[in-house]
C-alpha cells in the first residue's frame, strides 16, 4: 500500500538537483558547469575540465598548475596492489579487474575514507583522478605478462596513460602528439554525463555513507553493461563481426537484422535515452576519428567506413528516424581507441578512467546538499497477500 509513482527505469523521475551538467537531448545540446561540450573538447585539456567539475569553474593559470601537480603526486600506487591483481586469472576481463582494483582502494588510504569529511573527500577525488589511468595501465599489462610500468610525472595526463600502457623497461614510447590530443579529448568527452546509470549508483552507494572508493567501484561496476559504458567495446565488435561477413556490402543486411524485433540485434552506438538529436559528443568524436586516421595513414580504415555506412543508412531509415535514434559518443569512440592501440576489452576501463572526475564531482555535491537524504526507494508490490505457514507434511 501506499501512493508511490511507479516510473520503472527512471523516464521522468528526477533524483536530484544538479548543478553540474545541463543536457538538452531534443537539441543535442550538453554543458559542463555552463560550457558547451564543444568549446570545452577544443579549447580546455582534461585536467582544466576535472577543475571545472570539481570546484565549479575554469582554473586560471596558477590554478591549472597547482591542480596538475597535485594530481601528479598521487599517480602512484600502494606497491601491494600488484600482489592484489595477482590473484587474478591473466585472461580476466580488464573491467572485472577495475571493480576489484578501484574498490580495494578503500583499504589502502585510510585517511580518505570518510565521505562526510571534506578533507577526506578532497583527498579521495585527487588520488582517484590520479590513479585510475595506473590502474588501467596495471589491468592492461597484467592481461599481457609484461611488466608493470610506473608512472612519469613530467608527462600529460594523458601521455602519461600511454606511456604507462605501451612503454617498456626496454623501450620507451613516443608519444605522438595527435594521438595525446585524441586521448584527451576522449576523456573530456567522457568526463561527466548528469544522472546515467552508473553516476546514479555511485550517488545512491554513496548515499548510504560507504567511503567514495567503495562508491566508485560501484560505478566502474555499474558502467560495464553494454547498454552503458560497455557499449564501446560491444560496438567495436559489432563493426568486426560485420567486417568478417563481408564488410559495407553487408551492411543492407544487417540493419535488416536490427529492425527485426525477434533477432536481439541492436546497432550498438546507436540511441540515448535523453539524446533525441545527434549526440554532440559523437560529432566531435567522429572529428577525432577522422584526425587520427589521417596521422596513422590509416584514412582507409575498413571499420570506419563501416562505421560511416551503417550511420548514412540509419540516418535515412525510417526505424531510426521516426525513433529518433542517432549515434551517440560510443560509436565513434572505439575506432579511435583502437587507432590508438588500446585493446577492444580495455575500451570500457578507458570510459570508467574518464567518468570518475564526474562521478565524484556528483558525489561531492549529493553530500553538500543540504536535502540529502539516504536513497532509498519504494516499491508496488505485487507478490503474494498475507498467508498462513503450513507445517512441512501439509505443503
Ligand atoms: N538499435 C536498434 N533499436 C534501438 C536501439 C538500437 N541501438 N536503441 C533503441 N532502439 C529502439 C528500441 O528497441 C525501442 O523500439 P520500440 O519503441 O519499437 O520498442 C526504441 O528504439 C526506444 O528505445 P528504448 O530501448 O526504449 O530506449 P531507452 O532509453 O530505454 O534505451 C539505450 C537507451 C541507450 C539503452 C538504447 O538506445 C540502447 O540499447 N542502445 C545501444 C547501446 C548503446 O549504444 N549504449 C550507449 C549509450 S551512450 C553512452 C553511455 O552514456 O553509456
Amino acid at each position: 500500500t501506499g501512493m508511490f509513482t511507479y516510473d520503472p527505469g527512471f523516464l521522468s523521475t528526477a533524483s536530484c538537483q544538479s548543478a553540474i551538467t545541463y543536457i538538452d537531448g531534443d537539441k543535442g545540446e550538453l554543458l559542463y558547469r555552463g560550457y558547451p561540450i564543444e568549446q570545452l573538447a577544443t579549447n580546455c585539456d582534461f585536467m582544466e575540465t576535472c577543475h571545472l567539475l570539481l570546484y565549479g569553474e575554469l582554473p586560471d593559470g596558477k590554478q591549472k598548475n597547482d591542480f596538475t601537480k597535485l594530481v601528479t603526486n598521487h599517480t602512484m600506487v600502494n606497491e601491494q596492489m600488484q600482489f592484489f591483481l595477482r590473484g587474478f586469472r591473466r585472461d580476466a576481463h580488464p573491467m572485472a579487474i577495475m571493480t576489484g582494483l578501484v574498490g580495494a582502494l578503500s583499504a589502502f588510504y585510510h585517511d580518505s575514507t570518510d565521505i562526510n569529511n571534506p578533507q577526506h573527500r578532497e583527498i579521495a577525488a585527487i588520488r582517484l583522478i590520479a590513479k585510475m589511468p595506473t590502474l588501467v595501465a596495471m589491468a592492461y599489462k597484467y592481461t599481457i605478462g609484461q611488466p608493470y610500468m610506473y608512472p612519469k610525472n613530467e608527462l600529460s595526463y594523458a601521455g602519461n596513460f600511454l606511456h604507462m600502457m605501451f612503454a617498456t623497461p626496454c623501450e620507451e614510447y613516443k608519444v605522438s602528439p595527435v594521438l595525446e590530443r585524441a586521448l584527451d579529448r576522449i576523456f573530456t568527452l567522457h568526463a561527466d554525463h548528469e544522472q546515467n546509470a552508473s553516476t546514479s549508483t555511485v550517488r545512491l552507494c554513496g548515499s548510504s555513507g560507504t567511503n567514495p572508493f567503495a562508491a566508485i567501484a560501484a560505478g566502474v561496476a555499474c558502467l560495464w553493461g553494454p547498454a552503458h559504458g560497455g557499449a564501446n567495446e560491444a560496438a567495436l565488435n559489432m563493426l568486426g563481426d560485420i567486417q568478417k561477413m563481408g564488410g559495407v556490402a553487408k551492411v543492407g543486411e544487417f540493419m535488416e537484422k536490427v529492425k527485426d524485433k525477434n533477432s536481439g540485434v541492436k546497432l550498438m552506438g546507436f540511441g540515448h535515452r535523453v539524446y533525441k538529436n545527434y549526440d554532440p559528443r559523437a560529432k566531435l568524436m567522429q572529428e577525432t576519428c577522422k584526425e587520427v586516421l589521417a596521422e596513422l595513414g590509416l584514412e582507409n580504415d575498413p571499420l570506419f567506413k563501416l562505421a560511416m555506412a551503417l550511420e548514412k543508412i540509419a540516418l535515412e531509415d525510417d526505424y531510426f528516424v521516426s525513433r529518433k535514434l542517432y549515434p551517440n559518443v560510443d560509436f565513434y569512440s572505439g575506432i579511435v581507441q583502437r587507432a590508438i592501440g588500446i585493446p577492444v576489452p580495455l575500451f570500457t576501463a578507458v570510459f570508467a578512467l574518464a567518468r570518475t572526475v564526474g562521478w565524484i564531482a556528483q558525489l561531492n555535491e549529493m553530500i553538500g546538499d543540504p536535502e540529502y537524504k539516504i536513497g532509498r526507494p519504494r516499491q508496488l508490490f505485487t507478490g503474494a497477500v498475507r498467508r498462513d505457514v503450513q507445517p512441512l507434511d501439509k505443503r
